[in-house]
């Protein structure tokens, strides 16, 4: 059909150079672009094609019923090029691209590296199931709190001592205001909330104006409570032998110093036999076989005086530990800073 167009175009020379220069280039178009380009300039609004089909009416009258009859069918034909190029270019263009985006399956994949818990949290999370085994409840509370939680309740009024030997950052131009020093504020807001009997554990995050190899300005406490009736020392001691048994094995004994702390009347400090040496003596229990891990006692009746609870009716038994320093005699950790450097050589250990 085209070789009978070509044959018809001789009859007017304008037409045919028009429609050999067009069928050329749609030929030659080597991309969808180049195409695009040569579809404008041969059969746009522009090209010599169309303008010559709109000047028909101004043409010769020997001209007109030549170019009306064949410059139609030389478009026609030239768009059935241009769609025939269309798509062999595109089939083209897919092979291409289908052949460079070849993936090889049998290429190894990419480790996808899997975190873990950070050792802080790992130790907080056992004390937290061990309690819980036991039926403590966890509770949490605020970190900036008010003077009157994390000391005033705590039977430690103004002016005293022990208000000192607590290195406190308090919130600027707030005196009553401060960074808890300490888990014990939240025994205070549980017993305020809740009628006896209670039993639970509280951690947390506390803060000391305090940095050393022993001491961060942060670090982590979990704090126990248990009010009941008929609490006594004995079940503060059972427990926490249970508990440095499940912590440091089940060699481990426990013993109790007396201590003094406000809020709890009598007060200890508890020991867990070294379990570098079995309690023979050793560099790290410093040959005492002893090492010290928490704070503890009974309730003071003056801390139940604070949130109405009758010290005829209940009593009670509390303590709290440094998290960092369970984590560090578990493990033989030697220096605190090490959990907060961020160094994966540490912390992909644990
Ligand atoms: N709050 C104490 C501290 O930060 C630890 C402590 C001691 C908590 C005795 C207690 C306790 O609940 O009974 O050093």
């Amino acid at each position: 059909m085209n070789d009978d167009l070509k044959e018809q175009l001789k009859a007017h020379a304008g037409l045919a150079a028009l429609y050999e220069q067009a069928v050329a280039e749609i030929g030659q178009a080597a991309t969808s672009a180049e195409l695009e380009e040569a579809r404008v300039r041969h059969l746009g609004r522009k090209s010599g094609l169309s303008q010559l089909l709109r000047s028909i009416p101004e043409l010769p009258a020997e001209e007109r019923p030549v170019v009306g009859k064949y410059g139609n069918r030389a478009r026609t034909a030239l768009e059935q090029a241009l769609a025939a190029r269309k798509h062999e270019l595109e089939a083209g263009e897919l092979t291409r691209r289908l052949a460079a985006e070849q993936a090889d399956i049998t290429l190894p994949g990419e480790p996808f590296p899997r975190g873990h818990l950070h050792l802080i949290t790992q130790t907080q999370w056992e004390i937290e199931d061990f309690f819980a085994g036991l039926g403590y409840r966890i509770a949490e509370g605020p970190e900036v709190e008010t003077s009157y939680y994390n000391f005033t309740a705590l039977n430690t009024p103004e002016g005293h001592p022990a208000r000192s030997l607590h290195d406190t950052f308090f919130i600027q131009d707030k005196p009553d205001v401060l960074l808890r020093t300490h888990t014990s504020p939240v025994q205070i807001r549980v017993m305020e909330k809740e009628d006896p009997p209670v039993y639970v554990i509280i951690p947390g995050r506390v803060y000391r104006r305090d940095s050393d190899a022993t001491h961060t300005p942060m670090f982590h406490q979990v704090e126990g409570l248990a009010v009941d009736e008929h609490i006594t020392m004995a079940d503060l001691k059972g427990t926490l032998e249970a508990f440095a048994k499940h912590m440091f094995g089940a060699g481990r004994e426990i013993r109790l110093r007396p201590h003094y702390f406000p809020f709890t009347e009598p007060s200890v400090e508890v020991d867990v036999s070294c379990m570098i040496c079995g309690g023979a003596g050793c560099r790290s229990c410093k040959h005492s076989g002893w090492l010290e891990i928490l704070g503890a006692g009974m309730v003071d009746p003056n801390v139940f005086g604070f949130v109405d609870y009758e010290p005829d009716e209940v009593t009670g038994f509390a303590f709290g530990m440094g998290v960092e320093r369970i984590a560090m005699l578990k493990h033989g950790i030697t220096d605190l800073r090490m959990f907060y450097d961020n160094d994966m050589r540490f912390i992909n250990q644990f």
